[in-house]
């Protein structure tokens, strides 16, 4: 593991190297945990895809709806912004109801995806608006920003897409950090559009995350393929269970790959192998649900004062509008 670590010091733009870091570092954690990101290769980006159309999962309905009754006064509250970045967008199709209503203006458009399948794909359905020049980085959320801001030609204004409750994967002290990050890299007068998932009864939140399709246990269990094919690892995909829970004093869904038995699983290309108790759970993803208050204080906290925030009712889902103080 230390050699995997060193290696990965010096060649950390080897996305292979800083992977078998990030897993061997996971592994040697209890509980082991695979860090949620590592969810989207090409399969598990369309898995998710899927996902976002279950009746049971409603993140992006709800979004969704509120991005097509609010698209004008979003757009023009944030005062004639010249560029737009959007983390973590997927397959584009929030960003367009948005560019939609900047009514054929000249616009800068970043997409900051670590998933190179979300960029081909984001890029394919933003093909039709011709006002817009792409740029395209495969990249984390703060590398990706920080260089799509830093790159601006104009001295504009800037509105930063973080949607789909992509924040919920973060823990409240990482959302902090990245939120400075993020108000570090902005302007005064930068604009943040924020989507994040609020709190509602535990029956619907276990549905949206264990569904009765098996959908997001396929999602879930896909990153172990990930790993079987990526990091020449031997994980048996039928011996492990999918499993949620909600954490309601940390106000999170916690999702679960459960081992059916005891087992020794090698990592290859992460120089480890690992014995996996019957019972023992593998943390694959956290997502916080907030509420709407919790959302504009952990803004403002960072630098970030609340402009608008809307609140979709019925799936209980909320989209802030900060601004970058000076
Ligand atoms: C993409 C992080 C917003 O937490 O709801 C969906 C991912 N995981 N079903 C979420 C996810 C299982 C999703 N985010």
């Amino acid at each position: 593991m230390q050699q995997v670590q060193s290696a990965a010091a010096t060649l950390d733009a080897d996305p292979t190297i800083e992977m078998a870091r990030e897993i061997a570092e996971g592994f040697a954690r209890r509980p082991k945990e695979i860090p949620a990101k590592y969810l989207y290769d090409a399969l598990g980006s369309k898995l998710f895809e899927a996902i976002c159309e279950l009746p049971w999962y409603r993140i992006t309905r709800g979004e969704h709806s509120l991005l097509a009754a609010h698209a004008g006064a979003i757009m023009s509250a944030s005062g004639g912004c010249d560029t737009v970045v959007e983390l973590g967008g997927g397959s584009g199709e929030k960003l367009s109801v948005l560019l939609a209503a900047a009514g054929g203006r000249e616009l800068d458009v970043h997409l900051v995806d670590i998933s190179p399948a979300a960029l081909a794909q984001s890029e394919r359905n933003l093909a039709a608006h011709l006002s817009v020049t792409l740029h395209a980085h495969e990249a984390d959320y703060e590398t990706g920003v920080r260089e799509a801001l830093r790159r601006r030609r104009t001295d504009g204004r800037a509105l930063v897409l973080f949607l789909g409750s992509n924040i919920g994967n973060l823990s409240p002290d990482q959302a902090g950090h990245f939120l400075q990050e993020l108000r570090r890299a902005c302007r005064p007068g930068d604009r943040l559009l924020l989507g994040a998932d609020l709190v509602k009864p535990e029956a619907e939140l276990l549905l949206a995350y264990d569904d009765p399709l098996g959908l997001t246990a396929a999602f879930n269990k896909n990153v172990l393929a990930r790993l079987n094919r990526e990091l020449d690892a031997d994980f048996d995909l039928l011996a492990f269970d999918h499993c949620v829970e909600w954490n309601p004093a940390a106000s999170r869904i916690e999702v679960y790959l459960v081992s059916r038995a005891d087992q020794l699983v090698c990592i290859r290309g992460a120089g480890c192998c690992t014995s996996i108790d019957e019972g023992e759970r593998i943390w694959t993803e956290s997502s916080y649900k907030y509420e709407p208050a919790g959302i504009a204080e952990m803004g403002a906290r960072a630098g970030f004062t609340v402009r608008e925030q809307w609140i979709e009712p019925e799936s209980r889902f909320a989209l802030t509008l900060f601004e970058s103080e000076s």
